[in-house]
C-alpha cells in the first residue's frame, strides 16, 4: 500500500480504485494547495495526482524522496518540469485523447460567440437595452466562407478543423511539421485558434508582430495555454481596435483576478479554463489518473505515459 497525494478533490467513481489499494491524501475544498502545503503533503507521498494549477518543480521533486508517479490530471504538461522528472526516473502520466472533443466544442463555442456577439447580446437585454429590432446592429461575422487558421494540429486542432468543415469555413493551419509559415498565416485569417502546447518556443508566440499581421476584423481564441499569447500586446490590440476580437479559455495568471487590466479591454470574453469541463470527460480523465497512479506504483509501465 502506497500514499497518495491527489491535490483537488475528485468526486469521481475512479478514485474509489485507488482508495481501495492505496492510502489516499486528498487536498481539501476547491481551491489549490499554496506551494507551501503542495510541498509537504507531495513530501510525504509515493503517488501524486496533481492538476495544471500544481507547479511541479525540482525543488517540489527534491523534497518527495519516495515519490514514484506522478499523473497530471491534464493532457498539458507544462505545469511539470519534465526534465527533472526524468532525471529522477520518475513516470510521468497525462489524459489525452478523452478531452479532445470537449475542448474543440469550447474553442466552436468561443468562436460562435465572438463571431455572433453572443455574450455582449445577452448582457444588453439584462441591462433593459434591448430597444428595437435594428438593421444594423450588432452586426457579426458569417463563418460560412470564412478562413480559420488553426496554429498546431494535434488532436484538438484536427478536431476543431473537422467542426469548421461543416460551418462551411476555409481550414489553413501552421504547425512544426507542416502547413503555412504562421506569419503568413495570420495575415489571411479570419478566426485564428490556438492549439500548441505552451513550450519555450510557443511562449509568447502571438506577441505584438503578431497581432499586427492580423487582419483588423480577426478574431483570435486561445483554449489551449495562456503563456502562448503576450497579454500586453492583446490589450493593446483591442483597445486600438487593431483586431475585431478575442476569447480566451486560458490566461496568465489563472485564475484571472477580476480587476486584471487585461478585462478593461473590449471585444474580449474570457471564460474560466473550461475546455475539458465536462461530466463524462473530467470522469475518464480520473479514470485515466487512476490507472498510470495503479500502473506506476505496481512497477508496471503507465498506460498513458508523457513522452
Ligand atoms: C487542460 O488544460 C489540460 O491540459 O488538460
Ligand atoms: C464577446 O465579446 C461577445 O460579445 O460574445
Amino acid at each position: 500500500m502506497a500514499r497518495v497525494f491527489v491535490t483537488r478533490e475528485l468526486p469521481f467513481p475512479a478514485l474509489e480504485r485507488l482508495e481501495a489499494e492505496h492510502e489516499v491524501d486528498t487536498w481539501p475544498g476547491d481551491l489549490a494547495p499554496p506551494p507551501d502545503e503542495l510541498r509537504a503533503r507531495t513530501s510525504e507521498a509515493d503517488g501524486l495526482l496533481s492538476m495544471v494549477a500544481d507547479r511541479v518543480d525540482e525543488a517540489l521533486l527534491d523534497a518527495a524522496p519516495n515519490l514514484r508517479a506522478i499523473a497530471n490530471y491534464a493532457v498539458g504538461t507544462d505545469n511539470i518540469d519534465l526534465e527533472a522528472a526524468a532525471a529522477r526516473g520518475l513516470p510521468v502520466g497525462n489524459t489525452p485523447d478523452v478531452l479532445t472533443d470537449a475542448t474543440a466544442d469550447l474553442a466552436f463555442a468561443l468562436i460562435l460567440a465572438l463571431a455572433r456577439g453572443i455574450v455582449s447580446g445577452a448582457e444588453t437585454v439584462r441591462a433593459g437595452e434591448w430597444r428595437t429590432w435594428e438593421p444594423a446592429g450588432a452586426l457579426g461575422t458569417d463563418l460560412a466562407g470564412a478562413t480559420l487558421a488553426i496554429v498546431g494540429r494535434g488532436r484538438i486542432g484536427e478536431a476543431v478543423a473537422r467542426r469548421a468543415a461543416g460551418f462551411g469555413m476555409e481550414v489553413v493551419h501552421s504547425s512544426r511539421s507542416s502547413g503555412l509559415p504562421l506569419d503568413q498565416l495570420l495575415g489571411q485569417a479570419d478566426v485564428i485558434s490556438l492549439h500548441t502546447p505552451l513550450t519555450p518556443d510557443t511562449r509568447h508566440l502571438i506577441d505584438a508582430s503578431a497581432l499586427a499581421r492580423m487582419k483588423p476584423t480577426a478574431l483570435l481564441v486561445n483554449t489551449a495555454r495562456g503563456g502562448i499569447v503576450d497579454q500586453d500586446a492583446l490589450r493593446e490590440a483591442l483597445m486600438e481596435g487593431r483586431i475585431g476580437g478575442a476569447a480566451l479559455d486560458v490566461t496568465e495568471p489563472e485564475p484571472l483576478p477580476g480587476d486584471h487590466p487585461l478585462l478593461d479591454a473590449p471585444n474580449l470574453l474570457v471564460v474560466p479554463h473550461l475546455g475539458s469541463a465536462t461530466r463524462r470527460t473530467r470522469a475518464r480523465m480520473a479514470e485515466m489518473a487512476v490507472e498510470n497512479l495503479l500502473a506506476a506504483l505496481d512497477g508496471r509501465p503507465m498506460p498513458h505515459p508523457v513522452t
